[in-house]
């Protein structure tokens, strides 16, 4: 289990693999967020914000099987988004989709409207309650009205016994996934207990403060909870 990725694409199938350890329902997760999609947006051409695209995993999810869907996918990571172009044009959705190397901020034109966002396993990466607020906020005023948004990320109060017994069962994970328990403590210790995690109501106060309303919890695994709102 000590990977140590040397290239591009070996990266790619690193993440690929390890993410899917980490969230076991990882797959389902897209394909529960596609059908709320689907019924909110029906059959008309719309437009998707991926806030954090990484390596173009919501793009590879929804993009080939919605045709009348574009995407726009912003994330700093150089890499990801070279993994990520590389997908789309493997998968040949590559002209709906634009990739954009930078934050919320970079987007190119100001209060461009979308009509349905995502931001999947990037919240818990940006530290502070008024940081998140503010990516959250700037997600909003880039959608229509009750445009739906997903968003998915760790959670938990991190003092709490009830997020200490939830890191025991992800642990399972690594250890049936073949992971030797030195590892998987090192991964806890140099990866999990130092991302941002905060309690499930305070996700709550902030999506309600950030303008989105519907807040309700549709997905819990391990680590993680993902919410489903609207604009
Ligand atoms: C764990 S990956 C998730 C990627 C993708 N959503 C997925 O599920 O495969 C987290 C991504 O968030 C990106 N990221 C970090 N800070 C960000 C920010 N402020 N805005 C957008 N993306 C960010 C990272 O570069 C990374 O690609």
């Amino acid at each position: 289990m000590n990977e140590k990725p040397n290239n591009i694409s070996e990266m790619a199938k690193v993440y690929e693999k390890n993410t899917r350890i980490s969230i076991p329902s990882y797959d389902t997760l897209f394909s529960m967020v596609q059908s709320y999609f689907r019924m909110k947006l029906k059959e008309k051409e719309a437009r998707i914000l991926v806030v954090g695209a990484g390596g173009g995993n919501e793009i590879s999810a929804w993009g080939p099987s919605n045709p009348q869907w574009t995407f726009t996918g912003v994330d700093p990571s150089e890499e990801m988004i070279r993994i990520a172009k590389n997908k789309t044009i493997q998968l040949g959705v590559e002209s709906r989709v634009q990739l954009i190397q930078g934050t919320i901020d970079d987007l190119p034109t100001p209060n461009y409207t979308f009509d349905a966002a995502s931001c999947i396993l990037v919240l818990h990466f940006i530290d502070g309650i008024q940081e998140k607020l503010k990516l959250l906020t700037s997600i909003k005023e880039n959608l229509t009205s009750g445009a739906p948004f997903v968003l998915v990320s760790a959670y938990g109060d991190p003092e709490s016994t009830e997020l200490q017994d939830r890191l025991q069962i992800w642990k399972s994970f690594w250890l049936v996934g073949g992971a030797e328990s030195s590892k998987v403590e090192e991964l806890v210790t140099k990866g999990i207990m130092k991302i941002s995690f905060i309690p499930e109501n305070q996700i709550q106060w902030l999506l309600a403060e950030a303008g989105f309303t519907n807040i309700t919890r549709f997905y819990s695994t391990g680590l993680f909870g993902g919410w489903m709102c609207h604009a």
